[in-house]
């Protein structure tokens, strides 16, 4: 029972044909909805804007390259073109810096400077990571992976990065974990994000993974894109790459990373577990409570409703690697 017709991603954004005040007011509204348990029906994370995106450089040509960058042959190609850098890095989801996807400048107020990521939990070798040290400890690889947002968009991405399988190699979890989380950077002095919408939120933002998923060949930590460090905007400096699940289920900008027994508590399943789930395979026979997950929208330029309109393939084209995890 939507009370607020939530515009499909492709369709103008609500601010650019409302007053501002009565957009916000809206919002205000939505949020009161949050807090008193109706999110199902009106949750954001579908609420996909068209980007703002300007000619000006996303910040991405100031970021270092990476030398001698192999592409690894399994993931060399997808059969459909890669996404243009200046969309993928214009484009984007990172709630901690505002509700629509045209959070880019925002995101640049990230401290990435000497970025330190914890691992601990269930673990022989808990350990704390300095971001050039994990750089330099596992060796990095380009991987061109196909990348499905819950909100029926896609795109193409060469990341940079290294598989989850190593770290776990190195950490070595114990017999007792079964699962493993992933938590986001969040300071509310600096992630001012949505406003509004904070009360309602539980920040920080975090992931999780089963233990065989993360051991899984396809799981990867990012730590580039497009051949150089990651943009603020799309998760600097460590974030995971998850290509059969839906976008969601990759933190961005990690600090943490711990090994528990229990399946832990998500941000978008604790918000709307009936619209988020914890599995969030990519299926195109499973629709999204307010729409259909068989086709996606390929990100382009132009205009949002001008994109091309492909069939969505199940765990996003990677059946091979990952069905057997799911028997
Ligand atoms: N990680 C954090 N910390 N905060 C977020 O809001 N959004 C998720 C995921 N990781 C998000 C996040 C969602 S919904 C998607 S689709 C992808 O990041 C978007 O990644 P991109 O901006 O690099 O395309």
């Amino acid at each position: 029972m939507p009370l607020i017709r939530i515009k499909k991603s492709w369709e103008i954004p609500e601010r650019l044909v409302t007053p501002e005040a009565t957009y916000l007011n809206r919002r205000r509204f939505m949020k009161g909805l949050i807090s008193a348990g109706l999110t199902g029906a009106v949750l954001p994370l579908a609420g996909c804007n068209k980007s703002d995106r300007s000619l000006a450089d996303s910040g991405s040509s100031s970021l270092k390259s990476y030398p001698n960058l192999t592409r690894n042959p399994a993931f060399s190609q997808v059969q459909r073109a890669i996404t243009e850098e200046d969309l993928a890095t214009k484009y984007n989801n990172f709630y901690e810096f505002g509700g629509t996807k045209s959070i880019w400048q925002a995101a640049q107020a990230l401290p990435t400077e000497n970025w330190k990521v914890e691992v601990t939990g269930l673990v022989k070798n808990p350990r704390v990571y300095d971001i050039d040290d994990l750089q330099k400890k596992f060796p990095l690889e380009e991987r061109v992976y196909r990348f499905r947002c819950v909100e029926a968009w896609s795109m193409v991405v060469p990341w940079v990065g290294f598989p989850m399988k190593l770290l776990m190699a190195d950490v070595e979890p114990t017999n007792n974990a079964k699962f493993v989380r992933f938590i986001s950077f969040y300071d509310p002095e600096i992630t001012k994000g949505p406003g509004f919408w904070a009360g309602g939120y539980p920040w920080p933002y975090t992931e999780a993974l089963r233990l065989d998923e993360m051991a899984n060949e396809l799981a990867f930590f990012a730590t580039g894109m497009y051949g150089k460090e990651l943009p603020k905007q799309n998760g600097a400096p460590l974030r995971e790459v998850i290509p059969w699940k839906y976008g969601f289920k990759g933190a961005k900008s990690i600090v943490k990373i711990e090994f528990v027994a229990e399946q832990p508590a998500t941000f978008w399943n604790t918000l709307a577990a009936n619209e988020y789930g914890f599995e969030a395979n990519v299926n195109p026979n499973v629709p999204h409570p307010r729409w259909s997950q068989a086709t996606e929208k390929v990100v382009g330029s132009g205009a949002s409703w001008s994109w091309e309109r492909i069939p969505t393939l199940a765990y996003n084209g990677y059946g091979e690697y990952v069905a057997g995890l799911y028997q």
